[in-house]
């Protein structure tokens, strides 16, 4: 018989090999992301459900998710829009009406619409800042100003901003997010359709660029932190060119007081405020990642139109502040810029950077977000793009936006192989930039905006262009994918000798005769290899990245092999092959005179 030491050694036993396997299995629970942040050369890319994700996004409105009536008829209209995700508002005075009592009823309603219409979602945490204000704080914290302190204006005047120094204030807030995110995690860890969280919401100062409260004033005559004073020596090399100069404006001190270390302004008030901001809203990260392991980003409203500090929501997450955002909220993953001015192009290449991937949370809502989508997965390696107020949008099927998603649905596994790679360039036109040449390998690529075609009414008649733009994809050497909408591409040899031909009609010949205008005098003779279009085919991508033919384009549709192009209106995935072809005929004619 076995004595009772050998039983209890044996059930010892057991019991650790059951609480091995437990750990185990909850290991891999827990590194079972549904969604995470993974690299790709020089890409960021949003992985959900182990495959890289593009989002193809739309933000609700604001008060557009604050009763469960809206959240059911708004969602099917975004299935029929075909985005794959919305990003949506958790707000806390109606998740915490009563201190310390909460309600989720619009959280589980968001996710459960989401699952039944086939969308992801982002939350986004409308806590302590809203637009830079706090009038998403619930009533109670709202009255009660002396628990809960307000930022002060240099003249004294209290501001619907809650102080970012206040410890209770951080509490307040942070324990709602929390609460809040371990229900999320709890209802949807295994199911994953809650796919990345932003903090806050455009978080800044107003009216002046820094809080000048007893306690920021305290803080800003204290010393520069010692971890941003190293995290600049130890960064100098790849710094922000705004951050660097200031920094070296006052002889790079590795110490002092900020105004010592970055000199006496409301940029160095800025950059002191932003400082602050991002150590909260670190200490609100922390709390998620230790709740919910779950891409976390900040969002930020931009500071265009020659606005100062203060006069736009000074220290927000802003490229020109990513240093210190950085090294203040290591947690955070992205610093996301909400797009509503004009510039598109030179605002998302101030948010692409070695350090940062694009993200665009808001944009406003206008038929060009078709094309610029395209744009920024092909120029920018983006991991999404969001309309804003989509619920407004148009879900006919021949609206822009809902074209250009659905093609970029179907296109994103063949997109999504070649981020990070180098192999794709986005094209984005209007009635003012209307050409972009790209050098590549031995080509001369010259991209324009189909209108320069004068051959639909549109484009002559006075009409405001819409925005055409694509992604030009290289597969192989003379091998490409074109994909977007409103383009036209031609395909030269670098070393062709330009002999500029005459203006043709959409026919292919002579627009009107006798117009010829020779550049290179009669003498010259042609050089050298020409490029020539083999065939266009438009194709479907499939699942795996791999793509399958639709038909062939051709003749007028290529310009007699002209020309590569997509109509404004339309959206289509081209597959076009090149070759080469030499004057061997007229050399050998030549070699024998
Ligand atoms: C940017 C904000 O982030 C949104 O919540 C909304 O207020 C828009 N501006 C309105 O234009």
């Amino acid at each position: 018989m076995e004595n009772i030491s050998n039983q209890y050694q044996r059930q010892t036993m057991k019991n650790w090999i059951f609480i091995l396997v437990l750990s185990v299995m909850t290991v891999g629970y827990v590194n079972a992301q549904k969604s995470t942040l993974q690299k790709q050369g020089t890409a960021t890319q949003l992985v959900v459900d182990g495959k890289p994700f593009l989002v193809l996004g739309g933000e609700l409105g604001n008060s557009s998710a604050a009763c469960t009536e809206d959240i059911e008829s708004i969602f099917p209209k975004l299935q029929r829009m075909g985005l794959n995700t919305v990003l949506v508002p958790a707000y806390w005075d109606l998740i915490e009406p009563q201190e310390g009592q909460f309600d989720f009823t619009l959280t589980d309603k968001v996710i459960r619409q989401a699952r039944q219409n086939d969308l992801k979602v982002i939350f986004l945490w409308f806590g302590a800042w809203k637009n830079s204000m706090s009038c998403y704080a619930p009533f109670w914290f709202k009255e009660n100003y002396k628990k809960y302190p307000r930022a002060y204006t240099q003249k004294g005047k209290p501001l619907e901003i809650a102080s970012a120094f206040s410890e209770n204030v951080f509490q307040a807030d942070n324990r709602a997010f929390s609460r809040w995110l371990e229900h999320v995690a709890a209802i949807d860890k295994e199911e994953g359709t809650v796919i990345m969280i932003q903090i806050e919401n455009e978080i800044g100062m107003l009216e002046d660029a820094r809080d000048y409260s007893k306690e920021a004033n305290a803080l800003f005559n204290a010393s520069v932190p010692a971890e941003l004073m190293s995290y600049l020596q130890k960064n100098k090399k790849t710094l922000h060119p705004r951050m660097l100069e200031k920094w070296e404006s006052q002889g790079s001190r590795k110490q002092g007081t900020w105004q010592k270390v970055f000199g006496a302004d409301i940029y160095t008030d800025e950059l002191f405020m932003a400082w602050h901001y991002a150590r909260y809203v670190e200490r609100m990260a922390q709390s998620a990642r230790s709740i919910y392991n779950i891409p976390l980003y900040v969002n930020a409203a931009m500071n265009s139109r020659n606005r100062k500090p203060g006069e736009y929501p000074s220290a927000g997450p802003l490229a020109h502040l990513i240093d210190i955002w950085h090294c203040g909220a290591p947690s955070i993953d992205l610093l996301a810029p909400d797009l509503y001015d004009n510039g598109f192009t030179d605002w998302v290449a101030q948010y692409k950077l070695h350090n940062n991937p694009l993200f665009i949370p808001e944009i406003k809502l206008t038929d060009n977000n078709g094309v610029r989508a395209f744009y920024i997965f092909g120029e920018h390696d983006a991991i999404g793009i969001s309309p804003f107020s989509i619920e407004g949008g148009s879900d006919s099927p021949n609206s822009p936006l809902v074209k250009s998603y659905r093609t970029l649905k179907e296109f994103m596994p063949l997109l999504a192989k070649h981020q990070g790679k180098g192999t794709m360039k986005g094209l984005l036109f209007d009635q003012e930039n209307k050409e972009r040449i790209i050098y590549q390998d031995d080509l001369k690529i010259t991209c324009r905006h189909f209108f320069t075609l004068p051959w639909d009414a549109r484009a002559t008649d006075g009409s405001v262009w819409p925005e055409g733009g694509g992604i030009l994809l290289k597969l192989a050497p003379n091998e490409y994918i074109v994909a977007g909408s409103g383009i036209v591409i031609e395909f030269e040899k670098a070393t062709e000798n330009q002999i500029k031909s005459q203006a043709l009609g959409e026919d292919g010949f002579a627009q009107a005769g006798g117009k010829g205008d020779k550049v290179i005098s009669d003498k010259v003779m042609w050089k050298g290899a020409r490029c020539g279009i083999g065939s266009v085919d438009e194709v479907k991508v499939d699942e795996d990245g791999t793509f399958s033919y639709i038909r062939r384009l051709n003749g007028d549709q290529d310009h007699q092999g002209r020309h590569v192009r997509i109509s404004v209106g339309e959206f289509q995935i081209l597959h076009v092959k090149l070759y080469e072809y030499k004057s061997v005929s007229y050399t050998h004619l030549r070699a024998h005179e």
